[in-house]
């Protein structure tokens, strides 16, 4: 059974323009979704509609086969939601907001508090169980919101930028345990983050969302094979044959000269950009310059990154 599916799923809020418009996308158990897109692409909308919170104003959705429209009670028991402003209790201790919130789904006293001390501690939050909410910083509160989402040990977690005010030290260790939730445990996760680069360590998969549209879905490398090879080879030397500066958009003026006068060969630094189809172009580049003469200082392939992808395709938009 599919972990999620959207059919052309549209919510317009009232008087507002689509925030989801005409999205169908499908997300097996176990993967670890990466949901991107800018401000108000409408990450925070699609998790409120799959978990129950707001109705979808077209096509529908499931979550494990489960309507959330008709049967959220259905979809709360199965899912575990952290959102932005999570509602917790300012004046209970962390301990204490977590075994309310295991029986409000059931879960006995003893049960709770043993999920609940074993979870504070996977989130480095055991020295703070005793503290009240109130005294929590954002960073305690956001990893006692993961903790609480996790509480009825969910098939499916959807994390609505669970790391976004976390120092470096802690957004490694939620990212850990996200993935190990995922591989150990065969949790399905969705994941909304503008962090990219957290995003591409954990994720299986992404879809890129903007202005409620679905623009690409796939896995890293599918997304990557849409743009092309994409692959960017660098390299520094002071001296540049001009059928190698052919390949480059850099360094344009210096590129036209180096045609108008045939093959004339221009000395200097150099330190250019190629975009190259693959990786057996690079040898060929390499012994064409020092054929040429030229001392090669630094040579480096990049593929593209998930940050390089985002950026190429939300900036087509603007
Ligand atoms: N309660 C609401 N009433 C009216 N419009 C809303 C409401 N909530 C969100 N919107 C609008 O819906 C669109 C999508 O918002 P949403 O919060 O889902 O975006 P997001 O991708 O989560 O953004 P962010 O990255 O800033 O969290 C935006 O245009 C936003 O202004
Ligand atoms: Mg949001």
């Amino acid at each position: 059974m599919n972990a999620v599916v959207m059919n052309h799923l549209s919510k317009k809020y009232s008087g507002g323009k689509a925030a989801i418009a005409d999205m169908s996308l499908t997300l097996e158990p176990g993967e670890v979704f990466g949901f991107l897109g800018p401000n108000g692409a409408g990450k925070t909308t699609t998790v409120k509609v799959l978990n129950g919170m707001l109705q979808p104003t077209g096509g529908e959705c499931l979550i494990f086969g489960e309507n959330p429209s008709n049967r959220p009670e259905k979809v709360h028991a199965i899912s575990g939601v952290m959102t932005e402003h999570a509602q917790m209790y300012n004046h209970l201790t962390g301990l204490e907001n977590l075994i309310f919130y295991g029986a409000v789904f059931g879960i006995g006293e003893e049960e709770s508090r043993k999920r609940a001390q074993e979870l504070l501690w996977q989130l480095e939050l055991s020295d703070a169980w005793e503290q009240k909410l109130s005294a929590y910083s954002t960073g305690m509160r956001q990893r006692l919101s993961i903790a609480r989402a996790l509480m009825h040990r969910p098939k499916i977690l959807f994390l609505d930028e669970p790391t976004s005010g976390l120092d470096p030290e802690s957004a490694h260790n939620v990212n850990q345990m996200i993935r190990n939730l995922a591989k150990d445990k065969g949790m399905t996760i969705f994941l909304c983050t503008h962090q990219l680069r957290y995003a591409q360590e954990i994720c299986t998969r992404y879809g890129l969302i903007d202005e409620g549209r679905l623009l690409v879905e796939g896995t890293l490398e599918q997304l990557r094979a849409g743009m092309g090879s994409g692959m960017k080879l660098r390299i520094r030397t002071d001296r540049l044959p001009d059928s190698i500066a052919g390949y480059t958009d850099a360094d344009k003026n210096e590129k036209n000269r180096g045609e108008a006068s045939g093959s004339r060969e221009r000395q200097g630094a150099y330190d250019i950009e190629l975009a190259i189809k693959s990786e057996e172009e690079i040898p060929r580049i390499v012994s064409r310059i020092v054929q040429g003469g030229g001392n090669i200082y630094h040579v480096s392939a990049k593929r593209p990154s998930l940050e390089d992808i985002y950026f190429s395709l939300t900036a087509e938009r603007r």
